[in-house]
């Protein structure tokens, strides 16, 4: 299952002998004999390009990760970090959007930013799936509607309830039945015409990624986050869909629809937009649980 990338390439003349990269290499495999950087376990590589990264020589480079070709890092972070948080406390979720379409440009450059979100043992195994098409997008919701609809309707009977806790644990049983009003107003309005499950979206951006590796949920969750933050800094809006998230994971209808490799999940959803109207202030939370040891 694993895919073993090709390992890192050593300019045997340009190395000093520093050690750093067998430092810095976290899957342990680079050694060091006679003051020159060696591979000792070429089948652990990650390709994650830590060690052209730290080599002062630009003696080490993996080819998927080629040192030269990156950009190299300014004296310090190239965004302060008030600057930072505040990128993040702008971002809201964006709900109502302008009729305008997103041009592919800008849904490539959304994209590029997942692209550098950190994956486990940097599988890098995050998909996207985009919808464009109004018509497309009208389906995509027509299934996820229908599928919501009788996923709350039939945890509303008390007898499905009492077994499903059995499967899906209590306390998600109790959660779901709390949500069942809200949901079915979600469903109702907008059955009506007024969209509150996909809220018109010009876009829409599903994260997936093989089933069985246990960091694709996060995976998916870090790449789609950095996706949501570049289209704020390019004044595109976005919502993480929950609705639409759950539907592909659990309806076969829509799985069919949408595609999917067999052995892939969805995890996460997003609808985007242009902004209809921006918001005026900052984001404000709780403070948050914290446990200092
Ligand atoms: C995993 C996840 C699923 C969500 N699903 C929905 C959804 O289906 N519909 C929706 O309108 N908002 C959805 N949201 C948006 C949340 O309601 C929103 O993030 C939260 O209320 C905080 O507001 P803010 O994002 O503007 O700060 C979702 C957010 C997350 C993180």
């Amino acid at each position: 299952m694993k895919r073993i990338p090709p390992p890192p390439e050593i300019i045997t003349g340009k190395c000093t002998g520093c050690g750093l990269c067998v430092k810095y290499c976290p899957a342990l495999v680079l050694g060091m004999q006679n003051k020159i950087v060696t591979i000792e376990r070429k089948e652990m590589c990650i390709a994650c390009g830590h060690c052209g990264a730290v080599c002062p020589a630009e003696a080490i480079s993996h080819p998927e990760a080629r040192a030269e070709s990156h950009l190299t890092v300014g004296p310090g972070p190239a965004v302060g970090s008030e600057a930072l948080l505040k990128i993040f406390r702008e971002r809201r979720s964006v709900r109502f959007y302008r009729p305008d379409p997103i041009p592919r440009e800008v849904l490539g450059k959304i994209i590029e930013a997942g692209r550098y979100a950190p994956t486990g043992s940097n599988s890098q195994n995050v998909h996207y799936l985009v919808f464009t098409d109004p018509k497309e997008i009208d389906r995509l919701k027509e299934i996820t509607v229908s599928f919501m609809d009788k996923s709350f309707k039939l945890i509303g009977n008390r007898i499905v309830a009492f077994y499903a806790g059995f499967i899906i644990g209590r306390k998600s049983v109790e959660f779901m039945r709390d949500y069942i009003p809200a949901a079915m107003s979600v469903i109702e309005s907008t059955r009506k015409g007024e969209d509150r499950a996909f809220w018109n979206a010009r876009a829409v951006i599903l994260v997936h990624a093989p089933a069985w590796d246990s960091s694709s949920a996060f995976n998916c969750s870090a790449a789609i986050n950095y996706c949501a933050l570049m289209a704020h800094s390019l004044g595109v809006g976005v919502c993480f869909n929950g609705f639409l998230e759950n539907s592909a994971k659990h309806d076969p209808k829509l799985k069919k629809f949408l595609g999917l490799p067999k052995d892939h999940r969805c995890f996460g959803a997003m609808t985007m937009g242009y902004q209809e109207v921006k918001f005026r202030r900052l984001v404000e939370r709780r403070s948050p649980t914290v446990e200092w040891r």
